[in-house]
């Protein structure tokens, strides 16, 4: 890994850099197919591949956006132009990035809780990544909240894979993602979530430091602090802003460069007001960014619905979700940027 310490540490710096974010389009097959069924639209390779194509060949998308995480069809994917998809964002200032961990599955002796697996074999997948141009990575545990849960088991074992995959990783000069997502299912109030999210990040960055992870050169990518989408009080973005960052200050080290969140499910508007919130909190030691999929791509889904004339609409939608975060990203977005989409 010493021979990448700068290569890793400068991606993960242009990674994060101030004005821009993350798009996720790394959804799995499954979740695609599930995506695009539910606009309407049959999910196979080619349909995939025309609208992760969209996405990335919308007008100016590098002036908002730094990276993109892949999934492993489209990384062998070629644009309708024959680009291979990595060349094409190289090309516009883009990151390639790809998601490595194959799903979060049932954890053994514990109901309800998930481990994600993907680690056999994955020395040699990113020599393969490598070379096919990504420049960064993802994996992504899967936290329950719930009766008892998460239990110190599923936290332990999700952040040691999560560490595993991150050495993996910075050993191939590779930037890792570390994603442990805290689930918003469920009725709980926001103190549950903080509870159950400082107890996965102390356990996380626990396992980094054992596992001698150089932080200069990784991402975290967390979820917010938030109430369980079924939970009847709600809190506004300025208490998940505070709720988050004073959390988040007494755990995550300053050397790790920035923090990409994910949303989780929040509203389009909701992700961008919570994002632009904590951007606004004094003194913040790390970047504060977007990793979003769902925030970001399902404007667009929707508006394209596998139409070929819409193609143009549906980049402008996403054009529009991608500035609506990158001004959060500085603090700036307000929900009169909304009205700013003509449709
Ligand atoms: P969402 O922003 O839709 O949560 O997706 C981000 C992601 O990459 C989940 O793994």
């Amino acid at each position: 890994m010493t021979e990448h310490r700068q290569e890793l540490e400068e991606t993960a710096r242009a990674m994060v850099a101030k004005g821009q974010g993350i798009l996720a389009a790394d959804e799995s097959t499954g979740t695609m197919t599930k995506r695009l069924e539910k606009v309407g639209v049959e999910s196979n390779e080619e349909t995939r591949r025309t609208f992760r194509e969209l996405l990335v060949t919308t007008p100016n998308a590098g002036d908002k956006i730094s990276g993109v995480i892949l999934y492993d069809e489209t990384i062998k994917q070629k644009t309708s132009d024959g680009k291979p998809f990595p060349e094409m964002l190289q090309e516009v200032g883009i990151i390639p990035g790809i998601k490595v961990d194959t799903g979060a599955k049932p954890l053994a002796g514990s109901d309800e809780e998930k481990v994600t697996e993907g680690l056999d074999g994955l020395r040699e997948r990113f020599e393969e990544y490598k070379e096919l141009g990504a420049r960064f990575a993802k994996w992504r545990g899967v936290i329950n909240i719930g009766d008892g849960k998460p239990t110190d088991y599923a936290i332990h074992v999700n952040a040691h894979a999560l560490a595993r995959y991150a050495a993996l990783a910075q050993e191939a000069g590779i930037v890792p993602i570390v994603e442990p997502e805290v689930m918003m299912d469920g009725d709980h109030t926001i103190d549950v979530a903080e509870e159950a999210t400082g107890r996965t990040l102390e356990g996380v960055f626990r396992e980094l430091e054992l596992q001698q992870i150089h932080l200069p050169g990784m991402v975290l990518k967390p979820n917010m602090v938030l109430a369980g989408y079924e939970c009847p009080d709600q809190p506004s973005a300025e208490e998940v802003a505070e709720r988050t960052i004073n959390l988040f200050r007494g755990i995550v080290p300053e050397e790790v460069p920035g923090i990409a969140f994910l949303s989780g499910g929040q509203t389009d508007e909701q992700a961008a007001a919570n994002l632009s919130a904590m951007n606004n909190v004094e003194d913040l030691p790390w970047e504060i960014t977007f990793s979003y999929g769902r925030a970001l791509i399902g404007s667009p889904l929707k508006v394209w619905s596998g139409e070929e004339d819409n193609i143009q609409k549906a980049q402008e939608a996403f054009a529009h979700r991608a500035k609506c975060n990158a001004a959060a990203r500085q603090g700036e977005y307000s929900e009169d940027m909304e009205k700013e989409l003509v449709a």
